[in-house]
């Protein structure tokens, strides 16, 4: 079993935010995701001049696990330069139940402050995998 090492995790968030391409909002964030088999996966946000097709960090992350075949998330951090802890979006909220549905989820600005929460209680009632299944039985 794959233990989380936190410390780990929030130093990777904080290194991949240094790396954000964030020209236009200048809102640089961070994220990282451990993965089953022992491994983090980073990734900042990545911006464009066509404003919608910018891309948040948590979905950089958790997609570059997913195109490395990765496929159990266990821990998901996120780093701010915010005076309190950042939120993560609908989009990538979304993702979450979808491809890290039973993960930690760190929220963390550069302060030290950290509140842990859950794909579920990021978005309660949501849409998922098994409403499909309902439907085409
Ligand atoms: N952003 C993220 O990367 N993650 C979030 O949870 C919220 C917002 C990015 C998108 C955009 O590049 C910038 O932050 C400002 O919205």
């Amino acid at each position: 079993m794959t233990l989380v090492d936190y410390e780990a995790l929030a130093t990777a968030a904080q290194n991949a935010r240094n790396l954000a391409y964030a020209p236009y909002s200048r809102f640089q964030v961070g994220a990282a995701v451990l993965t089953a088999s022992g491994k983090i996966f980073c990734g900042g946000n990545i911006e464009n001049a066509a404003y919608p097709l910018t891309m948040c960090a948590e979905r950089v992350a958790i997609y570059s696990a997913y195109a490395a075949g990765e496929r159990e998330i266990l821990a998901l951090a996120v780093v701010t330069a915010t005076d309190d802890v950042a939120s993560p979006c609908g989009a990538c909220r979304q993702v979450m139940i979808e491809l890290a549905p039973q993960c930690e989820v760190l929220l963390l600005n550069l302060q030290g402050d950290e509140r842990r929460t859950s794909p579920h209680e990021l978005l309660p009632h949501s849409f998922g995998p098994s409403q499909l299944d309902e439907a085409n039985r």
